[in-house]
């Protein structure tokens, strides 16, 4: 028998492929490219779920830098990998710095790298706050409507925390066919307030706005709750707000004290990510010492391997993972490339030869 070394082969078998061009991709072109398109989106990234549960991705732990002498900011690094159709590696790396807000520009910053399957080769750089909002929110629209099927479907959703997070997912339900007859708003800062109004009045949205002083009556008068604010700790610990049993989407991870999801039906991303860097979930386990207070993954839902108890309010709390950046990445630079209008960097990756 030939004992063929595996890295012989994997050569031989990269042998005739070529370098891949390099394109830079604007938040423009983005922007351009996902607008109007919450249902496919939407659609693209439950295919991603089952992708990454079916065990078709690599998706290791998202990486932190924390800075001594900037302790409310952070950089992320997402590597990730996917398989099936999409077939891409990569990896976002995004900037949270909170107080941007004040200085009126978003508090996100993001670029995403995707690597050619073959060569390892990056081939585009995408401007990707706009693919993280994205993703975030239809993966938001899409547990609001997988952990609603049986239950009544709300028809009063509270945003608590309205930034830039809270515009998208709003666009995003909006966009997959919800719509409510009324808008709770609950912030902080007045400013966010008013600027989350002025937006619901220029969308296309029905139900009548208010905006709540108090975060008890947000949560008391919404049966769909969404949390994105930028809460490090949890704040909201009564749990007799959440005695209607509401669907909470906890896209901001921290809000809630750990009491309230002991008592709630817990859906995540993924396991192993969200029970980390002191999510409300890190918490309960840590409180615990189990996992018992999880009920599964949405995949597990959507799959039916999972029923959602309706005696009890439902918290979806998503980590959000890189594989959901790579698809909705991919799929922008599938368009954009399809339409003739990548910027390609020339000679962008110039030592070529190996010895010159
Ligand atoms: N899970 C995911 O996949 C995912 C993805 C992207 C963003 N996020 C999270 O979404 C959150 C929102 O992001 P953003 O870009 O909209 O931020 P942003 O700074 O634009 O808005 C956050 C808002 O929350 C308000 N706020 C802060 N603390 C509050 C509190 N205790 N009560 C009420 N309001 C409060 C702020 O005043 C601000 O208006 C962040 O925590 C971010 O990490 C999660």
């Amino acid at each position: 028998m030939t004992v063929v070394d595996s890295t012989a082969r994997e050569s031989a078998r990269v042998a005739p492929v070529t370098v891949p061009p390099f394109a830079v991709i604007s938040g423009a072109q983005v922007r351009r490219t996902l607008h109007g398109c919450e249902k496919r989106i939407t659609e693209l990234v439950e295919a991603t779920y089952r992708a990454h549960g079916a065990g078709d991705s690599v998706n290791p732990p998202s990486y932190f830098l924390r800075f001594p002498d900037r302790p409310s900011s952070r950089i992320i690094a997402l590597p990730a990998s996917i398989g099936g159709e999409t077939r891409v590696d990569g990896l976002k790396w995004i900037s949270s710095f909170p107080k941007n807000v004040t200085a009126g520009i978003p508090r996100a910053s993001a670029v995403l790298i995707l690597n050619d399957h073959d060569t390892g080769y990056p081939f585009a750089c995408l401007e990707s706050s706009i693919i993280s909002a994205t993703r975030t929110a239809a993966s938001a629209a899409s547990a609001a409507d997988w952990l609603s099927r049986d239950r009544p479907r709300p028809t009063r959703v509270g945003f608590f925390g309205v930034g830039l997070i809270a515009r998208y997912i709003h666009t995003f339900l909006v966009g997959t066919g919800w719509s409510f007859d009324e808008i709770g708003v609950h912030d902080l800062s007045a400013d966010s307030a008013a600027g989350f109004r002025c937006y619901l009045e220029q969308s296309d949205t029905t139900g009548r706005i208010t905006v709540h002083d108090n975060a008890e009556q947000l949560i008391r008068n919404s049966d769909l709750v969404v949390f994105a604010t930028v809460a490090g700790q949890p704040h909201v610990s009564d749990l007799s707000w959440f005695a209607h049993n509401p669907l909470v989407l906890h896209v901001s991870l921290r809000d809630l004290a750990p009491e309230i999801l002991l008592a709630s039906s817990n859906i995540v991303d993924d396991v192993e990510h969200c029970l980390k860097a002191d999510t409300s979930p890190h918490l309960a386990e840590q409180l615990t010492g189990n996992r018992d207070f999880l009920h599964g993954t949405l995949d597990d839902v959507m799959a039916g391997r999972v029923t959602v108890p309706t005696d009890r309010p439902v918290v979806f709390s998503p980590f959000g993972l890189g594989v959901l950046d790579l698809a909705v990445g991919k799929y922008v630079y599938t368009e954009v490339a399809r339409c003739g209008e990548l910027h390609v960097v020339d000679d962008f990756f110039h030592e070529l030869s190996r010895y010159g």
